[in-house]
């Protein structure tokens, strides 16, 4: 068999080797959009669906037979982890996710447990090995990922969600010792997790830290998370192609891809040229499309898909995706019609270069 590493579009443009059209795939591609997604989430909750190798493995590949996508990630969730480590986490119908025993002392980080992925995330293993079973005669490669150390610490320490971050920046200020103990256990787990999904057949990983840029500037970035992400990125292999991705950290995104991974991940706020700008051409880029944009009518879409296109300029290492997670009223007769748009264009593009 071909290794799917030289096969695969998604991979090559990972390692921003040519491609016959640009790849594309869709955070949150499996979700409530999918009436067949909808339809399991009826009789399951969101921790059992996880929680369950062959749910976890099903809705896995849902958006695969839905769509012609070139990269599966894996169904699971960023938050899992904590559990293993002694957080109690449920996620509460209309508001997301809660912890109901936050960090709320140096004390508790203390008492946080730092198991192996297989005492609490075997599911999620096992469910990588069904899904890849599934993909791999296809030749289509299986994204594993795991959340960055500061995004898990502000769930940690808030609770939940948060607008503000109050809870984690004052533990960050006032208690730097004890953060960086927080943030050490974080990185050992979420390395140890992240590692395991490739043994498990993960050919790629992506690294999500959502809030630290609507958290911290330039200077908080660099003394409280850049080291911990650099750390993270280090301790993974270079196996496999790793995705760095954040939002709203534009205005220091070069220190952020100064932490490491092969392809970096950006939000929509600000155009894809800029930013590949920023962390210079050697280095691959996954993004922007702003995912409400499938909101609308088709014409519109497409102003903004080409837009996103256009600022790719056909340079090697572009792997299309959104700015940050599909809505869960995106119509599904969209997604179709991006995931397809995006090929065709991608291929005219290759042709004409
Ligand atoms: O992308 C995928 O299709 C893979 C699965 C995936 C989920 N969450 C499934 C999910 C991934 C990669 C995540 C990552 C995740 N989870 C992040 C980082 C990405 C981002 O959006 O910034 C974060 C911050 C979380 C935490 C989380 N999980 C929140 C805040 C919520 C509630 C908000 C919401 O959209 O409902 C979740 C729940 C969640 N995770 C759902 C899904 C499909 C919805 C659960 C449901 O069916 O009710």
């Amino acid at each position: 068999m071909t290794h799917p590493e030289l096969t695969s579009r998604f991979l090559r443009a990972c390692r921003r080797l040519p491609v016959d059209t640009t790849p594309i795939w869709l955070m949150r591609q499996a979700g409530r959009y999918m009436p067949e997604y909808r339809a399991l989430r009826e009789k399951h909750s969101m921790l059992e669906m996880i929680q369950n190798a062959e749910l976890a493995a099903e809705v896995t590949l849902q958006p695969i037979r839905a769509f012609d996508l070139d990269a599966a990630i894996i169904f699971a969730d960023i938050l899992p982890p904590l559990i293993g480590m002694g957080l109690q986490l449920e996620f509460v119908h209309g508001e997301g996710p809660v912890i109901h025993n936050p960090l709320s002392s140096t004390y508790a980080i203390d008492m946080l447990a730092t198991p192996p992925a297989e005492a609490h995330l075997a599911p999620t293993l096992e469910a990588i090995r069904l899904a890849v079973a599934e993909l791999a005669p296809r030749g289509i490669p299986l994204i594993g990922f795991a959340g960055a150390p500061f995004t898990l610490a502000s769930y940690a320490i808030e609770g939940g969600g948060s607008k503000d971050y109050a809870k984690t920046k004052a533990l960050m200020y006032a208690e730097p010792a004890a953060w960086k103990r927080l943030m050490d256990k974080l990185v050992t787990v979420q390395a140890d997790y992240l590692l395991k999904q490739v043994e498990a057949g993960a050919a790629a990983l992506q690294v999500f830290d959502s809030w630290a840029g609507l958290a911290v500037g330039k200077e908080d970035y660099l003394q409280y998370v850049a080291p911990f992400n650099t750390r993270l990125f280090d301790m993974l292999n270079r196996r496999v192609p790793v995705i760095n991705f954040s939002t709203s950290t534009f205005p220091y995104l070069e220190d952020v891809a100064a932490c490491g991974g092969e392809v970096i991940g950006v939000d929509f706020r600000m155009p894809l040229g800029a930013a590949w700008e920023k962390i210079g051409l050697g280095r691959a880029i996954q993004g922007n499309l702003d995912p409400m944009t499938l909101l609308a009518p088709w014409r519109e879409t497409r102003y903004h898909v080409d837009r996103v296109l256009d600022e790719a300029c056909n340079c090697p290492g572009h792997i299309f995706n959104l700015g940050h997670g599909l809505h869960r009223t995106t119509p599904v007769e969209n997604v179709r019609r991006l995931v397809d748009y995006v090929h065709e264009r991608g291929r005219q593009g290759k042709q004409g270069k």
